[in-house]
């Protein structure tokens, strides 16, 4: 697996990760994009990018307040529909709520691998406090 995960805590940890992660190779999904406004911070660093939200009231407000991105309506767990919006996303950043406590720390290790091998970007960016915190307590034995 090639995937590497970005674990970050809040969503100034979110955003300050994009000038790291995202190069101007980069097909970028944003899946929970609620208006947009982490969307069109990637956009400039990137070759192109989607905004995905389950709620079609977020993606509308998102389509009016920023002509020429692509916004679409996407559950997050509908991966195959994700895999469908079209491009090779090489970055995947997530920001969906309810999956960053550690209540919920089950179902975001799950979406990643699900997102990691069907999609099969280089990395993928999430916002989740918890994640980041077990990350930081886990060591893996060379074998
Ligand atoms: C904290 S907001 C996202 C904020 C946005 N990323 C930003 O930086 O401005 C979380 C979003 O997750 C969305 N969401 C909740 N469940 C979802 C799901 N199953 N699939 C996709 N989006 C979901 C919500 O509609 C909400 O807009």
């Amino acid at each position: 697996m090639k995937t590497k995960y970005i674990a970050t805590r809040g969503v100034d940890e979110y955003r300050a990760s994009i000038t790291k992660w995202v190069n101007a190779e980069d097909s970028v999904l944003e899946i929970g994009c609620e208006w947009g406004t982490t969307t069109v911070l990637i956009a400039p660093f990137c070759k192109q990018v989607i905004g995905t939200d389950v709620s079609g009231a977020c993606i509308e407000r998102a389509r009016q307040e920023h002509e020429g991105i692509r916004f679409e309506v996407l559950d997050a767990f509908d991966v195959r529909a994700a895999a469908d919006l079209g491009p090779q996303f090489t970055k995947i950043f997530i920001d969906v709520s309810g999956l960053s406590g550690y209540r919920s720390l089950l179902d975001l290790i799950s979406l990643l691998t699900m997102y990691s091998t069907i999609l099969q970007p280089d990395a993928i960016i999430v916002k989740s406090g918890a994640l980041k915190d077990f990350a930081i307590h886990c060591v893996a034995w060379p074998s």
